[in-house]
């Protein structure tokens, strides 16, 4: 069997640990990893099994050799060595945003649109991860009832936003003064409705990703998205409250009943009995997990739900690694 060599640039940050975890879960045929990170990581060394893999520093020619290259270190820095790695010969996975809506730039999440990565020219994108778990639902309901218009509020892990917040999270609630604040506002005991910049129409550019993504990943640009993105005081998974407006008839059972047959989806739906979602059952889990399935009276054909799902997992290296299954099934 060919065993492939694989870069992880990024690999001392949340993602790219979560990255060598998924690689070894998924018993990928791996000849040997590169773990590449900052400078300031260089010389140190990640685990990948039972092994000590030393941390190389990024630098222009690292690539000579990789069969694929996982990215996760950022926007700026895809940007400027995605390209580099592709001109060495590897085929680039990359986490961050900086590809994501390039028209030549496959955005894939394989449950979804696997096909796309047949089109790709060196670069594949993985969505932002609030965008994977809410097509992960969305995809399958389309196909069966048309969906018309989505209104989502998201919920996101302090993880969404790396090694530094979940410190930040972590020094505030024992009352110490974090060295390294990301956030502009205290994020214990708090709700920031503001994840990453703000455009000039108002919008976060998180909302924005969630708006966009979501059509070109479902390759429907009729697909009418708004979207409110909230940072809460949650260690890791995302939850998001969705309201769906469908072109067809619908009933709750209905719903249900094609959520339930969908891989990767798991209906968690008893309320009666405090059945529902939640990060903390969600953390590790590689499914997309919803529930609080009910009819929205107020619209024709609207449904609500409540979506949760491990944004390091499936929101980033589990997708991340699942693409590159793919791609090895595909012949690369
Ligand atoms: N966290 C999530 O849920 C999530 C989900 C989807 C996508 N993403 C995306 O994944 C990327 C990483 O996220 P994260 O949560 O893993 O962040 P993180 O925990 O802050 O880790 C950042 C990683 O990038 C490396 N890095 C920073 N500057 C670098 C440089 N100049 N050269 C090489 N490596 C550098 C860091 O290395 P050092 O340790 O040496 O500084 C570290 O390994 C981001 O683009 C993020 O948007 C994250």
């Amino acid at each position: 069997m060919q065993k492939y060599r694989i870069a992880i640039v990024g690999v001392t940050g949340l993602v790219g640990q979560k990255m060598l975890e998924v690689l070894l879960e998924r018993q990928i045929p791996i000849s040997d990893v590169l773990p590449i990170a900052s400078r300031e990581s260089a010389g140190k060394t990640v685990s990948f099994g039972d092994e000590k893999l030393k941390v190389f520093p990024l630098k222009e020619n690292i690539f000579e050799g990789v069969d694929f290259a996982l990215f996760s270190a950022g926007a700026q820095i895809s940007r400027e060595y995605a390209p580099v790695a592709v001109r060495q010969g590897a085929v680039v996975i990359d986490n961050s945003s900086a590809w994501r809506m390039e028209p030549h730039v496959p955005l894939v999440v394989p449950e979804v649109n696997g096909h796309a990565l047949k089109t790709h020219q060196g670069i594949i994108a993985n969505p932002n991860c609030s965008t994977i778990q809410l097509v992960m639902v969305l995809s399958p309901l389309h196909k069966r009832f048309g969906v018309k218009r989505v209104v989502v509020s998201t919920y996101q892990a302090v993880s969404g936003s790396g090694k530094a917040a979940i410190k930040q999270l972590k020094d505030e609630l024992h009352q110490k003064n974090p060295v390294e604040k990301v956030y502009p506002h205290p994020i214990a005991y708090n709700c920031l409705p503001h994840i990453d910049s703000f455009e000039p129409d108002g919008y976060s550019r998180e909302e924005h990703k969630m708006m966009q993504e979501t059509s070109k990943i479902m390759e429907d640009e009729s697909l009418a998205v708004t979207a409110t993105c909230v940072r809460v005081p949650v260690l890791n998974g995302h939850s998001e409250s969705v309201n769906i407006e469908f072109r067809s008839p619908i009933t709750v059972e209905g719903v249900r009943k094609v959520l339930e047959e969908v891989p990767g989806v798991v209906v968690l739906d008893q309320p009666e009995e405090n059945i529902y979602p939640l990060p903390i059952l969600c953390d590790g889990k590689d499914e997309v997990f919803v529930g609080r399935i009910r009819r929205d009276p107020t619209v024709e054909n609207a449904i609500n739900l409540w979506i949760v799902s491990d944004n390091l997992r499936k929101g980033a290296a589990t997708n991340a690694v699942q693409i590159l299954q793919h791609l090895i099934n595909m012949g690369g």
